[in-house]
């Protein structure tokens, strides 16, 4: 067997799969997210640490005499600023990619490198949720935090570290810290001299199929895990998540809704920035790219909702209410802002909106419009995609969004594009139990794995996309309208 871990932002997962890629067993462990202010976002990396170590013990519990687990990686949720000190000891609560509290250090960072040499040196524009402005932020509010800081990480680094006792950071996580030179993928010495980073705090860079350590005997025993299991360093959640789509080679591209919502592309050119307007960072895949726009709540925007407006409901319930309604739901509309936007909006202080309420409406209709709402604001990326010359007529979707017939059908509608449900919609899991597969020898490369890991079990082609097209164009406008709001 082989274990992927996807270390996310509501929970870790930990899948066991066996040689034909099936997962035989998963276990997963919730943690909070600690909204202490507005727009703030932080968890205890002690939290992943316990979730994984559970959750391990419960796949690993499943395993008969004499069999064993021989490798094991790891996806992350991106960013995330992990801070220890010379002891290891974490310094202070991570801060997540989703906090944009950052708004200051991003303008800092243009200002001091400039936007040009910016893009030119990283591939990426500053935005609040990479991993440097949280550094200069804490440089700047909690000096004396500053002051004990061994080295950076980010989650899942952290999470390997507690197994392993190494640090090190996987160049497909490291490209989302604006500090790492994407191209060439080592660290850019003129980014840290400019904010004044030691290189001996960043960790050391591997590739994500690379080993990253053994198992300490304590861990083996505290996970049910042997001594030998090889450890890998793994990647980026949605690096892994393109992995475990099959986003092996260029043309083919992803679509990714956890609690952030993602669009990706793989390219196998480096040099490339989509002049700062989407991001672009290294795959898991060696010497390859991708390309990305983020909603910051997708998923994320359907919980709130249900946490607030769903009362006993499951998500299913909710969503069979939705798939009741017509089409645009009547005329209400919802833009998923909820903690401000990324793509194409790069714009913290932003905030969602219903509009367009009626008195026939229902729970339902308030359900699809958020669903609606959320696939609206990933065909923005992908239409920043197609105007930039990519062309995008197949979509392989992953995560919460392709659990669900209507939800595949609506991206389908939306995207204008075929859009393809595998076999597992465990997207990053899948995609670093395949890193273990390959490091473990099972496999000569990742396509080999996934042409006997990953299966097509059913395509949703196009039905609706001129009613949406319409409305799309509506959705649009919405943001320029509420920007005041969000400034009062
Ligand atoms: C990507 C991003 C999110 C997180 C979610 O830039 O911030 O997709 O990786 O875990």
């Amino acid at each position: 067997y082989v274990i992927g871990v996807d270390l996310g932002t509501s929970a870790v997962k930990v899948l066991l799969v066996n040689q034909n890629g099936e997962v035989v067993k998963e276990a997963s462990a919730e943690y909070p997210v600690m909204h202490e202010k507005s727009g703030y976002s932080e968890q205890h990396p002690e939290d992943w640490v316990k979730g994984t170590f559970q959750a391990l013990q419960a796949v690993t519990s499943h395993l008969k005499e004499g069999e064993k687990v021989e490798g094991i990686s790891f996806a992350g949720q991106m960013h995330g600023l992990v801070m220890v000190d010379e002891s290891g000891e974490v310094i202070r609560p991570a801060i997540l990619w989703n906090d944009t509290r950052t708004t200051a250090e991003c303008q800092e960072i243009v200002e001091t490198v400039g936007q040009k040499r910016l893009l030119h040196l990283t591939k990426n524009p500053a935005l609040e949720g990479f991993t440097l402005p949280k550094i200069i932020w804490v440089k700047k509010h909690e000096p004396q935090n500053w002051e004990r800081l061994h080295q950076f990480m980010l989650p899942k680094d952290y999470v390997r570290y507690r197994m392993t006792g190494k640090m090190a950071m996987d160049l497909s996580d490291a490209a989302g810290t604006l500090l790492l030179d994407v191209e060439h993928g080592v660290w850019s010495k003129e980014m840290l001299d400019a904010f004044t980073i030691e290189e001996t705090q960043c960790p050391q860079l591997l590739k994500s199929v690379d080993e990253a350590g053994e198992i300490m005997p304590e861990v083996a025993r505290e996970t049910g895990l042997q001594p030998d299991t090889k450890v890998f360093a793994g990647g980026a959640d949605n690096a892994c998540g393109a992995i475990g789509s099959g986003v092996l080679k260029e043309g083919m591209s992803m679509c990714s809704i956890g609690t952030s919502g993602v669009i990706l592309s793989y390219e196998n050119r480096g040099n490339l920035d989509f002049n700062g307007k989407v991001h672009y960072f290294n795959h898991g895949v060696p010497n390859a790219y991708y390309t990305m726009g983020v909603t910051l709540a997708a998923g994320d925007s359907l919980a709130w909702y249900k946490k607030n407006f769903g009362g006993e409901l499951s998500f299913d319930e909710l969503i069979k209410e939705a798939a009741l309604t017509p089409p645009g739901a009547e005329g209400l509309l919802f833009t998923p802002y909820i903690s401000g936007e990324r793509t194409p909006h790069a714009d913290a202080y932003i905030r969602g909106s219903f509009t367009g309420m009626d008195q026939r409406h229902t729970r339902g209709h308030f359900t699809r419009a958020v669903i609606e709402g959320v696939t609206f604001s990933l065909n923005e990326s992908l239409t920043i995609f197609r105007e930039n010359g990519k062309k995008i007529d197949r979509i392989v979707s992953i995560g919460g969004g392709a659990k669900s017939d209507f939800w595949l059908q609506l991206q389908a509608d939306i995207f204008n594009a075929e859009v393809v449900k595998l076999n597992s919609e465990q997207g990053p899991g899948m995609g670093a139990a395949m890193l273990a597969s390959v490091g473990s020898g099972w496999f000569g490369s990742l396509e080999q794995c996934s042409a006997v890991f990953l299966k097509e079990e059913r395509t949703y082609k196009p039905q609706n996309n001129e009613y949406y097209k319409s409305l799309f164009s509506i959705y649009q406008q919405v943001y320029n309208q509420t920007k005041q709001l969000s400034r009062l």
